[in-house]
């Protein structure tokens, strides 16, 4: 929400949004980069680590909405981007200029050209080495995804005693924590000469050290999209990052529905390796970067896009999806509220998007993944209540035609519909809130007869929930295979359905249907 009518969200159009938020219930937030930049990469190049972008608002603002947000008990979280940095960082700008500056050591250098593996380009067809050459230093710096980011040198001990001080700064101004930004290059130390590999994930715990000493409550998030058995590291024993994003399982979601079956979600659960008790999964469903594949097979990758992404264009970086969930399920309401009703039962905590709740579109004519950042959809009023700017001078356009257009979709409008996907989804808030068995119980996938249905029970100090999917496009009954579970009632489902009686143990279930059932003790 832009309140000054520049085109540009800001800190005080958002902290009029908070009653919207706290409304649905939501309980953290997460904002996405905010500092200074020059905006290479949506505010992912940072030139400085302790100011507010001016185009966003002050230092002020930030501390009157951290105050609006709390008053109305919301937690926040903020991006925390210390892998790199923008190339016009007064590092950066020190580094390149003088060989014997200490700041040189902050970045990733090499006199020669360095090999470079296609295979570590975040960005490809953008970039196409990791490495580039700086006239004004005489040499190549390192940077994983845009040249505008040089790659910050972990191994230097300066370097991370400057990471807390940021950490510590932030955390004075009451926020609950960070999402560590490309948590995996981070640690990696590629390119890092002389650097002790097996140092650098301890990084990570002296990141949680720092934070837990300033703040007990707060929390380390990381974005770490890797493969199961390299988790751990993030994880450690309980004394490193206390969630990951849970792209695995994300992944496996969507194979899932593109299939119409349960088994993917059932392999991915178990693909996910145990975590320490005082650990957990953010499961979500997309988030404002493409919807990454990778972790599928190239088969499994390809069955997604063609039930998602049929053309090129909705397509990104050989490997991911550029489009938001409704588009993806043709609009199809029933689909959309089982994917949600699927992801908040999932083991973890769930977070959505801006505009999720609403049931936004993309607009495929902008660039990479534009597409998916376009402004939040307040009302029918001009420029869809985001800004009283004219049209042109908005920072991205407001989708304004077709289905997803702001007229149509928007949230004054839904708020005013008792049918409609935003009071949908603040029920679903809420019944989440009546079910932390999904958030901290012990899961276990259940046995049916039906090869489309998901199922599993949720169990947590002597309480239980089972929760159904029917990810296909045909009814069906159900028949749990364990006797065990009986005396269910329902909490929460697509329709009325009739009470489950005890003898019959047959569940049924719409197409696309859902259920989530709690076990009564008698
Ligand atoms: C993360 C962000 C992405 C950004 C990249 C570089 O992956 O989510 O948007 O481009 O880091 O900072």
């Amino acid at each position: 929400m832009d309140s000054d009518s520049d085109g540009i969200g800001d800190f005080q159009g958002l902290t009029k949004c908070l009653d919207h938020l706290s409304g649905i219930g939501i309980t953290c937030l997460w904002l996405l980069p905010f500092y200074a930049s020059p905006n290479r990469d949506n505010g992912y190049d940072v030139m400085d680590y302790y100011s507010v972008d001016p185009r966003l608002g002050t230092l002020g603002d930030f501390v009157e909405f951290m105050h609006q947000a709390r008053e109305r008990g919301i937690r926040v979280i903020v991006d925390l981007v210390v892998n790199h940095t923008s190339i016009q960082h007064p590092w950066f700008q020190a580094a390149r200029k003088d060989k014997n500056s200490k700041y040189r050591d902050f970045y990733v250098w090499s006199e020669d050209p360095p090999k470079s593996d296609p295979k570590l380009l975040m960005f490809p067809n953008v970039e196409d080495s990791i490495w580039d050459y700086d006239k004004r230093a005489g040499a190549y710096y390192l940077h994983h995804f845009y040249k505008e980011q040089p790659d910050l040198n972990i191994a230097n001990p300066t370097v991370r005693e400057e990471i807390c001080k940021i950490m510590g700064f932030w955390l004075e101004l009451g926020v609950s924590g960070f999402r560590i930004d490309a948590a995996p290059f981070l640690i990696k130390g590629i390119g890092i000469e002389g650097a002790n590999q097996q140092d650098l994930p301890d990084f990570l715990a002296q990141m949680r050290e720092f934070l837990s000493a300033r703040r007990g409550d707060a929390i380390l998030l990381a974005e770490a999209n890797v493969p199961p058995d390299q988790i751990p590291i993030y994880f450690g024993n309980g004394d490193k990052m206390h969630m990951l994003f849970n792209f695995l399982l994300n992944q496996y979601v969507f194979l899932a529905l593109a299939r119409q079956e349960a088994s993917p979600l059932r392999d991915g659960l178990k693909t996910l390796p145990e975590m320490p008790k005082n650990c957990q999964w953010l499961n979500f469903v997309r988030h404002h970067d493409e919807l990454a594949l990778d972790r599928l097979s190239q088969s499994q990758q390809e069955e997604v896009f063609q039930a998602f992404a049929p053309d090129e264009n909705m397509r990104i970086y050989g490997h991911g999806i550029r489009r938001r969930l409704p588009p993806m399920l043709d609009s199809d309401s029933r689909r959309i509220e089982l994917v949600y009703s699927l992801m908040f039962s999932l083991p973890g905590t769930p977070l959505i998007r801006y505009g999720e709740e609403i049931g936004m579109g993309e607009n495929l004519s902008l660039p990479g993944r534009d597409s998916v950042r376009t402004p939040m959809q307040w009302s029918n009023a001009a420029n869809g209540g985001f800004s009283a700017a004219p049209a042109a001078a908005l920072s991205r356009p407001v989708i304004t035609e077709g289905e997803y257009g702001y007229e149509r979709v928007n949230v004054a409008k839904e708020q005013r519909d008792p049918n409609s996907l935003v009071n949908w989804m603040e029920r679903l808030v809420r019944l989440r809130k009546q079910c932390p068995e999904f958030g901290r119980g012990q899961w276990q996938i259940l046995e049916t007869d039906e090869p489309c249905v998901f199922a599993h029970c949720c169990e947590w100090e002597g309480n239980a929930v089972i929760a159904l999917h029917n990810l296909s496009d045909r009814k069906c009954i159900v028949r749990l295979k364990s006797s065990e579970y009986q005396h269910l009632s329902d909490v929460f489902g697509d329709r009325q359905y009739e009470a489950v009686s005890d003898d019959s143990g047959s569940i049924p279930l719409e197409a696309y249907g859902y259920r989530w059932l709690r076990v009564n003790q008698m």
